[in-house]
C-alpha cells in the first residue's frame, strides 16, 4: 500500500478479530515509529509492549475506557525526560508531546499499511499507567496504542480540504481552485465517537 493510501485510509479501529498480533509485526511496526521527526535527534519514544491480560485490564481502568482491554496488543509509548532534557535543555513537555504524537503517528500508518487497526488513547491518569509499567521517575507515558486486526476498517471523514486552506493571508482563498475529489459533503457531527 502507498504511504498516501495508508494516510487516507487510517481510522481509529476499536473492534478487533480475535487473532494475535505477533512479535515480529510489532517490532517491522515499532521500527516504523522511531523514525518519526525528533527534536535535535533527541529520539524520546520508549515503547512498552503489552499482551499481558492482567496488564491490559489495569490500563483500561486508568483510562477508564474499556474496550483499550479488548485489543490483542497494546503499547505505551512514552517520553523519556532525560533525553529531551540533555539534548535541547530546556522543559522537556512541548517537545515530549511533539516527538511521541509523530511516533504515534508512524505508528497507526505502519500498522494500516500492513492491515493492522490501532487508536492511540491519550487520555489516562499518566500516574497509573506509571505505576502499572513501572516507568522510572523521568519516563512519562503519553498515549496507550490498541493494535489489532481490525472486524472491518471504517470509512473514514474529514471536512473538505477547502475548509482549513488560505493562501499569503489567513482567510483568503487560494486562487487555483480545489479539486472536488478533496472537498467531499460531510457533517460535523460524523467523527464523535471518542470513549465509546
Ligand atoms: C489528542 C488525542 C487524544 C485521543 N485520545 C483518545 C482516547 O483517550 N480514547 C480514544 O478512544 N480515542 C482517543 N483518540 C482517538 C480519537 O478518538 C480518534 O482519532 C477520533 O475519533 C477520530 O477518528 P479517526 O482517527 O478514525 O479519524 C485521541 C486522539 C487524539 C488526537
Amino acid at each position: 500500500m502507498e504511504a498516501k493510501d495508508a494516510i487516507r485510509k487510517r481510522k481509529c479501529v476499536k473492534k478487533y478479530l480475535n487473532k494475535p498480533v505477533s512479535t515480529k509485526l510489532l517490532f517491522d511496526i515499532l521500527d516504523c515509529s522511531r523514525w518519526a521527526q525528533t527534536a535535535l535527534g533527541a529520539q524520546s519514544w520508549e515503547f512498552v509492549i503489552i499482551k499481558d491480560p492482567k496488564n491490559k485490564n489495569l490500563l483500561a481502568s486508568a483510562a477508564e475506557q474499556e474496550w483499550i482491554a479488548s485489543a490483542p496488543a497494546l503499547v505505551v509509548v512514552c517520553s523519556n525526560l532525560e533525553r529531551i532534557e540533555f539534548t535541547l535543555k530546556r522543559e522537556p513537555t512541548e517537545f515530549s508531546i511533539m516527538e511521541i504524537s509523530a511516533a504515534v503517528q508512524n505508528m497507526q500508518i505502519a500498522s494500516r499499511s500492513l492491515g493492522l487497526g490501532t487508536c492511540a488513547a491519550f487520555l489516562f491518569d499518566r500516574q497509573m499507567v506509571a505505576k502499572i509499567i513501572k516507568t522510572p521517575k523521568k519516563v512519562m507515558p503519553l498515549s496507550i496504542v490498541a493494535l489489532g486486526y481490525p472486524k472491518e476498517f471504517p470509512e473514514n471523514e474529514r471536512a473538505p480540504l477547502s475548509e482549513f486552506l488560505h493562501e499569503e493571508e489567513f482567510g483568503r482563498a487560494p486562487e487555483e481552485e480545489v479539486p472536488k475529489k478533496y472537498n467531499k459533503k460531510w457533517q460535523r457531527n460524523a467523527l464523535i465517537h471518542i470513549l465509546s
